[in-house]
């Protein structure tokens, strides 16, 4: 009897931690795609949305969207300097001229960069390649800011 009490105990304690560690150990991934689209999206929400708005849609005449434009969907290097060093050209986007400044964030980390870069490109309906953190690391330092 006792014997059996100790195996029911055993069996017991193991069911209980088992459960707890299969509940523990989901993987929690620090590289690939998934995950810096939504550590992007989390820079987004502090920097960029202010302007550029929840859904990329920008404010008309006054901060472009980032929907479909060629900044956004086209070449990369450009597209890092824009963060690196902002943006102060008149542009005519979708129909809509732009003539106000967007502040440099050089203050971002190389990462954080990479992945709220890979985010826009990857949201509102964009579906243009990652920008990883070596691309944007490249284009700081090769970056002669005015
Ligand atoms: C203070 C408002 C403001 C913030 C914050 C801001 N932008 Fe901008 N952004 C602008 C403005 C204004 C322009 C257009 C500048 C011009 O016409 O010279 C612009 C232009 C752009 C462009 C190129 C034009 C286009 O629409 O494709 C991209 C790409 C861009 N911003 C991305 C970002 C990202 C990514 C962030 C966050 C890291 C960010 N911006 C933060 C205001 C802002």
């Amino acid at each position: 009897m006792n014997i059996n009490k100790t195996a029911l105990m055993l069996m017991l304690f193991c069911l209980f931690f088992g459960g707890l560690y299969a509940q523990t150990k989901k993987p929690v991934s620090h590289t690939g795609t998934t995950s810096s689209v939504a550590r992007g999206k989390i820079v987004y929400a502090n920097i960029c949305l202010a302007c550029h708005m929840a859904d990329g849609g920008g404010v008309q005449n006054m901060n472009p969207p980032l929907i479909q434009t060629t900044y956004v969907l086209g070449d990369k290097t450009a597209l890092i300097k824009i963060v690196l060093n902002g943006f102060k050209e008149d542009v005519e986007i979708n129909g809509q001229t732009y003539s106000n400044n967007m502040t440099p964030h050089s203050d971002l980390k190389d990462q954080q960069i990479a992945d709220v870069l890979t985010y826009v490109r990857k949201s509102f309906g964009n579906k243009a390649s990652t920008v990883t953190m070596a691309e944007v690391k490249k284009v700081r330092a090769a970056n002669v800011t005015k």
